[in-house]
């Protein structure tokens, strides 16, 4: 039976645990070979083994991302196993968080480097792999409605997962010439390790236990996710370039770029002081 990644080579980064996991097993039941990534040896190398168990092809990479040397040698790792890579999966992530005022300079370019570093890199090496050996490909990025939520101490993250929105857009237009589709996945809050350990905080911070209970039973499983990163990597999906999507068990959305709302015009310009104070007037406090 022809399974829709029969032949593809993904690699997927940070997918010894949670939604990377979940993704590398969903893509390798669809006949994908596996570059399994993660900064951990230990549960990316019992992923490798279930896949192997089952039939599929892998090889486990144990290396933090986040550097342009870890993309470049994840990159060949893909080339040296299976001969050429298709599918880039930037999903790895770790993050510091804490009041935005007091947060160190190493907390910020620890998880700047995770996960937005992290991203870009393995993007921009895979762009240059997939460029040179002709036939297109996919980038799928993970990022986050966090960042226009605004989500208090977790500044570091929103900066990334921001910076990722606007990492899909360019490299969606740059790569497209290539055959290339950038997309990204936004996954709403999701039953992981981190996840989990970050509702308890809501929980010291004031949540009710029936609150708590709603909130835990509206996380989705990384098993609803994986769907529609398999669908971004098929043949069918490379149609689609420059979208960030949010997809639940039951619901898929664009999340689409902002938009501009007109507030006012002047004629025929500059704006007065007083001219703005009116025109924006809507969107202030109230004196
Ligand atoms: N869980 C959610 O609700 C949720 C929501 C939106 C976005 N996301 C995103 O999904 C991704 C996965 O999150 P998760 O909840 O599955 O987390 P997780 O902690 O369960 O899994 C992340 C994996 O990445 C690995 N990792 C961390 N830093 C790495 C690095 N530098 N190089 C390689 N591997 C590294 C970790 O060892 C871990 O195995 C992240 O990018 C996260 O921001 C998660």
């Amino acid at each position: 039976m022809s399974r829709r990644l029969d032949g593809q080579v993904v690699v997927v980064t940070g997918a010894g645990r949670g939604l990377g996991r979940a993704y590398a097993l969903a893509l390798a039941a669809e006949g994908a070979s596996v570059v399994a990534n993660d900064r951990d040896a230990e549960p990316v190398e019992a992923l490798a083994a279930e896949i192997t168990s089952t039939g599929g092809r892998v090889v486990a990479v144990a290396e933090a991302v986040g550097t342009r040397a870890a993309a470049t040698r994840l990159v060949q790792a893909a080339r040296d196993s299976f001969g050429r890579i298709d599918v880039m999966v930037t999903n790895a992530g770790a993050d510091r968080r804490g009041p935005v005022l007091d947060l160190t300079d190493e907390d910020w370019e620890f998880t700047l480097g995770t996960h937005l570093l992290g991203s870009l890199f393995c993007s921009v090496e895979a762009g240059r792999a997939m460029r040179d050996q002709g036939g297109g490909g996919a980038i799928i990025n993970i990022t986050s409605d966090a960042f226009h939520q605004g989500v208090p101490t977790l500044a570091p993250y929103c900066v990334s997962k921001g910076g990722i929105y606007g990492l899909v857009r360019v490299l969606a237009a740059e790569l497209a010439p290539f055959g290339i589709s950038v997309n990204a996945v936004a996954p709403p809050a999701t039953r992981t390790e981190p996840m989990l350990a970050f509702a308890e905080t809501l929980e010291v911070m004031g949540l009710t236990e029936e609150q708590m209970d709603a909130l835990k039973a509206s996380f989705q499983d990384p098993e609803d996710i994986a769907p529609v990163v398999v669908y971004l990597a098929s043949p069918e999906g490379r149609r689609l370039t420059g979208r960030v999507l949010g997809v639940t068990r039951r619901e898929v959305v664009s999340l689409e770029p902002p938009t501009a709302n007109r507030l006012g015009t002047c004629d025929p310009g500059p704006w007065t002081f007083d001219g703005l104070e009116a025109a924006l007037a809507p969107l202030a406090a109230p004196a």
